[in-house]
């Protein structure tokens, strides 16, 4: 399609782990594009290869198998890339460098002349709120303060694409208001955004695609209000009053449970299950506190589609390892 900035077909990336070169299936067989104009969010648990796909697109590692084109170009590409303002998952700063140095030397690198270099920087450095501790060494920095001094580096070069791996991340509540903000207004300016996280309130917030990984495959992808399923009622009870052997029997109906002091929440699927379970209280003498119907959230879809169809251990790939043989491949730091 003419618009894709990003298209990923079949994509693999196997690692060899350890003396006897173990194999870790970081990314299977994973397609998705992304469009000019899009907010695309790229979910998944911890080790799904987030971060894997991320440094094949960008051109950091190489893929085992498959094809992806950044800007119409097969990766790995140095000129898409000048288009591309990417935020790695924990950027590295050289500890002596300024925020202000740091976001100038990127600027130069992606092909500003000084005076452009030196002013796009300034924009940039105030555009994340960041401005204020320009001159600071890096070394002296907060984690939120590298985390903006990485998004100030991300925007710098006036991409029109942009690959934040993480871009939330460090941040305390208003810092990631502050990043939502900015990813939509950056969208305004014309910017295409494709971003990973974990923070699944922020995707609902900000995205119009999403793509779930989970164990190196893709297991949902599509836009999201298609893909919130609005037939699945869910209803929050709050009940006082009720024992343990009213609640094992609420275990047993197949609602999800959990106490906080005497109150038990429940969620309950379903309209039916629900009058039943208010009939049960009412004979029980158990007070009703709280109902709230509503309809499918991404987090529920997160946790049916990547949490609990769990492959079993055997499929499940290895955590990282601090020896790893593919490191060399890695930008200084990370
Ligand atoms: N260089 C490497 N060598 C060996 N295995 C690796 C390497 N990089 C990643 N892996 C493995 O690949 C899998 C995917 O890791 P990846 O970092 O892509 O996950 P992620 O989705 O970004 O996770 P997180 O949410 O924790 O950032 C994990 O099992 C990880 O241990
Ligand atoms: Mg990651």
């Amino acid at each position: 399609m003419a618009d894709a900035l990003i298209q990923v077909q079949g994509l693999e990336k196997t690692f060899r782990q350890g003396l006897l070169m173990r194999q870790i299936d970081a990314v299977r067989s994973v397609s998705f594009e992304v469009h000019r104009g899009d907010i695309f969010g790229f979910l998944g648990p911890n080790g799904a290869g987030k971060t894997t796909t991320i440094k094949m697109l960008t051109g950091l590692i190489r893929p085992s198998a498959g094809r992806a084109n950044v800007f119409g170009i097969p990766i790995p590409s140095a000129k898409a890339m000048k288009k591309v303002g990417f935020l790695p998952e924990n950027p590295y700063i050289y500890p002596y460098l300024t925020p202000k140095e740091f976001v100038q030397m990127c600027g130069r690198l992606s092909g500003l002349g000084g005076k452009a270099a030196r002013d796009r920087t300034m924009q940039s450095l105030d555009r994340v709120g960041i401005l204020y501790a320009a001159d600071r060494p890096a070394r002296k920095l907060s984690k939120g303060m590298l985390q903006r001094t990485g998004l100030a580096a991300a925007l710098v070069g006036d991409p029109e694409l942009m690959i934040l791996d993480e871009p939330m991340s460090g941040l305390d509540p208003v810092g990631r208001k502050e990043v939502r903000d900015l990813i939509l207004d950056e969208r305004k300016n014309g910017r295409t955004i494709f971003f990973s996280t974990h923070i699944l309130s922020d995707v609902e917030t900000l995205c119009d695609h999403v793509t779930i990984l989970r164990e190196g495959r893709v297991v949902v992808s599509g836009k999201l209000d298609e893909l919130l399923r609005s037939e699945v009622q869910l209803t929050d009870v709050v009940l006082t009053g009720a024992g343990e052997e009213f609640e094992k029997t609420c275990e047993k109906a197949g609602h999800e449970t959990h106490r906080v002091q005497e109150r038990l929440h429940l969620e309950v699927k379903g309209a039916d299950a629900v009058q039943l379970l208010i009939r049960e209280a009412v004979e029980h003498d158990i007070q009703i506190v709280h109902v709230h119907t509503r309809s499918e959230t991404l987090e529920d879809l997160f946790v049916r589609e990547a949490i609990e169809h769990e492959a079993s251990p055997k499929d499940a790939p290895p955590g990282k390892s601090e020896s790893d043989p593919d490191d060399s491949t890695r930008p200084p730091g990370e």
